[in-house]
């Protein structure tokens, strides 16, 4: 049997199980997913263990996202970029580290607005954390003309902005409505618009009316930057769908199958966030 597993601190909240598990029934696989809860001080440990511990490789999320990279033989340029790995995986005897949210986002956005061409596009990003930085990686890499990222702490902007080079600048975050109108998208990578914050203070009419609004928060699902643009009348691409597409590559690697995102699993993980 083929064991994989998602490790936090915590790691109750995961819904990779949720995922995984349907997928290893669908495609009728002798294989486990389960979750580890890893204290901070013995990730690193637990990580370079890993295949002794009897795993093909593992999920990781906060806050060992980073350790993931310290200790991995080979870490992709997604995870790279983003100075934090999600997923783990064994090439012969390396331990592989990357960053499944850089693809996961822009599969999700190929699958929700199909008829969007991020060729040449301009796109303003909201926040600089990171999964802002896994999402301009794949942004650049899928033909983005600029970003322009605004971001609460301005420095942390233009430190991404440099990492990047000349098709990235990094604003101030007051001046995050100055320029909507000749972009084509918009996504908020901060978490501004989980339950109890504040909004986000983003003038949604004021873009054209072909900009795709993209949200990676996907609790709520339907955030209220997402009701604000559906209400205008634009295209949106939600957060689920990222969190669904991200898992895609772990379990390729792992179990053999490249998994579908199915309308049923999307229900079944809505389900449990709604639920929760
Ligand atoms: N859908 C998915 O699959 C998926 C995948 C990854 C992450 N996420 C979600 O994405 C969000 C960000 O994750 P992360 O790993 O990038 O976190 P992070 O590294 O902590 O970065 C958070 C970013 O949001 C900004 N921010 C936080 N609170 C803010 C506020 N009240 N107003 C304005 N900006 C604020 C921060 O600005 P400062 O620099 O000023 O602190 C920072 O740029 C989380 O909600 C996470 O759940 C979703």
């Amino acid at each position: 049997m083929r064991r994989a597993c998602v490790i936090g601190w915590p790691v109750s909240h995961s819904r990779s199980p949720l995922i995984h598990r349907y997928w290893l029934a669908r495609y009728g696989i002798d294989g486990s997913y389960t979750r580890v809860a890893v204290r901070p001080e013995e990730a690193a440990r637990f990580l370079k263990n890993l295949r002794a511990e009897g795993y093909v490789g593992c999920n990781v999320t906060i806050p060992h996202k980073e350790t993931a990279c310290a200790v991995a033989a080979e870490v992709c340029s997604a995870a790279r970029a983003a100075g934090a790995a999600n997923t783990l995986w064994y090439k012969g005897d390396r331990l592989v580290a990357d960053n499944t949210d850089s693809a996961g986002f822009i599969h999700n956005l190929a699958a929700a607005a199909p008829r969007f061409d991020i060729r040449g596009a301009i796109v303003e990003v909201l926040g600089a954390g990171g999964a802002a930085r896994g999402i301009v990686f794949a942004l650049l890499e899928a033909g983005a003309r600029e970003i322009r990222l605004f971001n609460r702490t301005r420095m942390r902007a233009e430190a991404v902005a440099a990492y990047f080079g000349a098709r990235v600048n990094g604003f101030d975050w007051t001046r995050r409505n100055t320029a909507l109108r000749d972009i084509s998208l918009l996504v908020n990578t901060t978490p501004v618009g989980m339950p109890g914050s504040d909004p986000l203070g983003i003038d949604v009419g004021a873009l054209d009316r072909s900009c795709v609004v993209a949200d990676i928060v996907y609790v709520p699902i339907l955030t209220p930057l997402l009701a604000a643009a559906r209400a205008c009348g634009l295209a949106t691409v939600d957060g689920l769908g990222m969190l669904l597409h991200q898992a895609v590559p772990g379990f390729e690697r792992w179990f053999g199958v490249r998994p579908e995102v199915t309308e049923e699993l999307r229900a079944l993980v809505e389900r449990d966030i709604e639920g929760a």
